[in-house]
């Protein structure tokens, strides 16, 4: 099959389309044949090395996580799925494997697509959308009424978080850059605050959730802007903010929380309900071909993206 390998981790230009072999199954997999993918920031993180202790050394390695595709064959004890059935998740594998025509899936993973939703579409959602659901539902505890304010509100993460917290009925405040303004209005954001002429920490509002998903605040910057038993919810997880996590957890007060997505079938599920009711929609900022991958990752590693970047992989 055609995949689009890496053969040493570095620069986009490692990213090689290659024929390599179809992946074996399982009896607890699926074998999708994949009709689209989209880039996350971890696909270009992995590639450049920087998660290698998790990801190894053994190559060539398929990156990319999100997948929309057909089941083409079912693994020997998974009831759920039939060959045919349109699927959509994102892989609980180390590196990945969605860059190619077909990837084995783990059942328990897997969910059928959104009805209303197109295999491009469908890619664009489940790794960011799932993070931000989890961030906020399963971290912050997310209420009807609370203030949040979501730092990076126009990209992957951050558009499905806006809408996320809107689903929830909380007050939402968005934060990108001017030219995002009005498509963060669009996904229901309250207020906009535009980054580079303002900063949040220093506007003297109070937030019961604060969703850093960029990263670039500390759980101590936002402190004076959390509510007395607020949250700070990092997407970064590194060694100091898992400490704060612990030391947070350990007294009364604010908290410090790092999210670490994990795929599963009922959060999947969960976002294509809403998908369908039109609660959710994902935003797709360019359609890249499997051939155009290192430009997709050259686009999404400047860190401006609206929305998602998504690759067609099959007509
Ligand atoms: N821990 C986990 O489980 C997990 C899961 C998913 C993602 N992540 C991490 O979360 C981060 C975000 O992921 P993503 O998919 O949302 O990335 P993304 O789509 O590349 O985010 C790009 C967005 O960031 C905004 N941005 C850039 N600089 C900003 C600033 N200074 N202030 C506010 N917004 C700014 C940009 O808006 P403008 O163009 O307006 O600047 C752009 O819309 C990545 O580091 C990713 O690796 C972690």
């Amino acid at each position: 099959m055609k995949a689009a390998v890496i053969n040493s981790y570095g620069g986009t230009e490692v990213l090689q389309i290659a024929e390599i072999e179809t992946p074996q199954i399982n009896s607890k997999q699926l074998l999708v044949k994949v009709m689209a993918t989209s880039i996350n920031p971890i696909d270009w993180k992995i590639r450049k090395g920087m998660l290698k202790l998790l990801t190894g050394n053994k190559f060539p390695l398929v990156l990319g996580f999100d997948v929309s595709g057909e089941v083409v064959r079912v693994g020997d004890s998974v009831a759920d799925f039939q060959v045919g059935d349109p699927i959509y998740t994102s892989l609980n594998s180390l590196s990945g494997g969605a860059y190619a025509e077909y990837t084995a899936v783990d059942a328990k993973v897997a969910c059928r697509k959104p009805e209303n939703l197109t295999h491009e579409q469908a890619a664009a959602v489940p790794l960011a959308a799932l993070t931000a659901l989890q961030a906020l539902r399963d971290k912050g505890k997310i209420q009807s009424g609370q203030e949040v304010l979501i730092n990076g509100a126009s990209g992957g993460v951050g558009s499905f978080a806006v809408q996320i917290a809107k689903f929830f009925s909380a007050t939402v405040t968005a934060v990108c850059s001017a030219k995002n303004i009005e498509l963060v209005k669009s996904l229901g954001a309250d207020r906009v605050i535009d980054y580079t002429r303002q900063d949040f920490t220093k506007e003297g509002v109070k937030y019961n959730l604060i969703f850093d998903v960029v990263g670039n605040r500390s759980f101590w910057s936002c402190q004076s802007s959390l509510a007395s038993n607020g949250v700070y919810i990092t997407t970064q997880p590194t060694p100091s903010y898992f400490g704060q996590s612990i030391l947070t957890a350990l007294i009364p007060g604010k908290k410090a929380k790092v999210i670490l997505l994990k795929s599963n079938a009922s959060d999947l599920a969960f976002l294509k309900e809403l998908i369908e009711t039109d609660k959710l929609r994902p935003v797709i900022q360019n359609i890249y071909q499997l051939a155009q991958i290192a430009e997709a990752h050259a686009e999404s590693e400047r860190g401006h993206v609206v929305g998602k970047l998504v690759v067609k992989v099959a007509d």
